[in-house]
């Protein structure tokens, strides 16, 4: 499995601490910044390059975060084949691998700490889909896309 990291300036600790997590489980991954130091930038310039990467499979995961992760989330779901969860708890991150199969993690550094995000994203990243019912349901949702956007 190949995954995809950014963040902007209000999630650089957190991304940093998902890295070490990747390195720590041996899963190849592919870190898109930001290098900003103390400066700002626009979360949808890092959100887009990592869901477009997932949406045609140069990755098969995509991990933004952001200061809320909502900016984030709200980006990478404009893109078609993308569905990203904003998770801050661990059973959510669990139930959106195995229920809605999410291809894309979105956490917010201003809302929880690097130990839970650590928590959540190695659920979510080691958390297989469960399908069935589930695979119907997410049919629909990528019907939906095919038909209107
Ligand atoms: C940046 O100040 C902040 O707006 C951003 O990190 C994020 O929280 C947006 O949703």
């Amino acid at each position: 499995m190949k995954v995809i990291i950014a963040s902007d300036h209000g999630g650089i600790n957190i991304r940093k601490e998902i890295v070490s997590l990747m390195e720590e489980l041996n899963i190849e991954y592919e870190d898109l910044g930001c290098e900003c130091g103390s400066g700002s930038v626009d979360y949808p310039d890092y959100a887009f390059p990592v869901a477009q990467k997932v949406a045609n499979g140069e990755a098969d995961r995509g991990i933004l975060i952001c200061g809320t992760g909502i900016g984030m989330s709200i980006s990478a779901n404009k893109v078609k084949g993308i569905r990203c969860a904003l998770v801050h708890d661990v059973f959510s991150a669990k139930m959106t691998r195995e229920h809605n199969d999410t291809n894309v993690l979105a956490m917010g550094e201003r809302v929880i700490g690097p130990g839970l995000a650590r928590e959540i994203a190695k659920v979510w990243l080691t958390t297989e889909f469960t399908a069935g019912r589930h695979a119907v349901r997410i049919g629909k949702i990528a019907e939906y896309e095919d038909k209107h956007i």
